[in-house]
């Protein structure tokens, strides 16, 4: 299946750069949001980076055209239009489920469903829906412009038709398609979430500060941002929602979230999207 129209549902820090990477690489993109100002800050964010990127000569002035020429659309109808859906909205499975029966409904017979879940089922997603052979995960990574993995997730009754034309796009994409069962938190984020909590736990235990955290992870194993900070990088809300999936799902409490997590999105303190997280961020 050769795809030229994507549309992204969700303009946030995923859907915007996602929708970047995939206008620079030639399809033609529309990027949907239910939010007028969301859709706005997502345009924006695109034209900085692109315009960055093509100061460094990553993309050249043609590609950030692209970028700047993304269409938006406050009403999901736009995918009426699309190839392939990549769907950016928040982590909450009630949401992604009700939007992918009503993405079943809009979009044309063939065109295949993708979503950029965290940790969701994609076995789940695809049932949402009556053509769970054409849904598909594909996660992408945080700035996605510049961050090469996309993890491809089937469901249970995902074809290899609909897997190969995921990595396919990847590919086009400039990404490094990597396969990973369905299984909670895929493999990236089994991983790199109990990581980010158990620095968490060491925060609340007064083990060390945030500072110090960060600077034993980053010169200490060459990460390139310390937990806490990609933690508010990734969003405080996303890390506790994914931890949860894991306790739940595996049936092991060594996934519970640390209560200093909760807390603090208790408090509305979700990391650099609302200004404070571990640390506070200028606007
Ligand atoms: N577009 C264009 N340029 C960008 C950018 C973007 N979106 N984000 C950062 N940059 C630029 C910066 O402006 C900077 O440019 P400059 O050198 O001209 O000032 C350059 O990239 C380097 O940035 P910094 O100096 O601020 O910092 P780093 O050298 O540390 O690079 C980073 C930034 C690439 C984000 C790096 O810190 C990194 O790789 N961090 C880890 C990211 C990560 O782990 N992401 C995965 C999160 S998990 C996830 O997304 C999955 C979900 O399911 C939880």
């Amino acid at each position: 299946m050769d795809i030229k129209k994507i549309v992204v549902v969700g303009a946030g820090a995923m859907g915007n750069g996602i929708a970047q990477t995939a206008a620079v690489s030639g399809y033609q993109v529309i990027m949907t949001d239910v939010d007028e100002k969301a859709l706005e800050r997502g345009k924006a964010t695109i034209s900085k980076s692109a315009t960055k990127l093509a100061e460094k000569e990553v993309i050249s002035e043609e590609q950030k055209a692209a970028a700047l020429g993304i269409h938006t659309s406050l009403d999901l109808e736009a995918v009426a239009e699309a190839d392939l859906v990549i769907e950016a909205a928040p982590e909450l499975l009630e949401l992604k489920l009700k939007l992918f029966a009503e993405l079943d409904k809009l979009a044309p017979a063939d065109t295949i469903l993708s979503s950029n879940t965290s940790s969701i089922s994609l076995t789940k997603i695809g049932a949402a829906t009556k053509r769970p052979d054409k849904v598909i995960g594909m996660h992408f990574f945080n700035p996605v412009p510049l961050m090469r993995l996309l993890e491809v997730v089937r469901g249970l009754a995902t074809s290899d038709e609909t897997a190969a034309v995921a990595i396919d796009v990847g590919k086009r994409m400039g990404k490094e398609p990597v396969e990973a069962k369905d299984s909670p938190g895929f493999i990236s984020n089994r991983i790199l979430c109990p990581m980010i909590n158990e620095a968490i736990f060491t925060l609340q235990e007064g083990i060390g500060t945030p500072e110090a955290i960060d600077t034993v992870m980053k010169l200490g194993m060459n990460h390139p941002m310390g937990p806490l900070t990609l933690a508010d990088m990734v969003g405080l809300d996303v890390l506790l929602f994914v931890l949860e999936v894991l306790q739940r799902d595996l049936g092991d409490d060594k996934y519970r979230p640390a209560p200093l997590l909760r807390k603090m999105v208790d408090a509305g303190y979700l990391g650099r999207k609302t200004g404070k997280g571990f640390y506070e961020y200028g606007s």
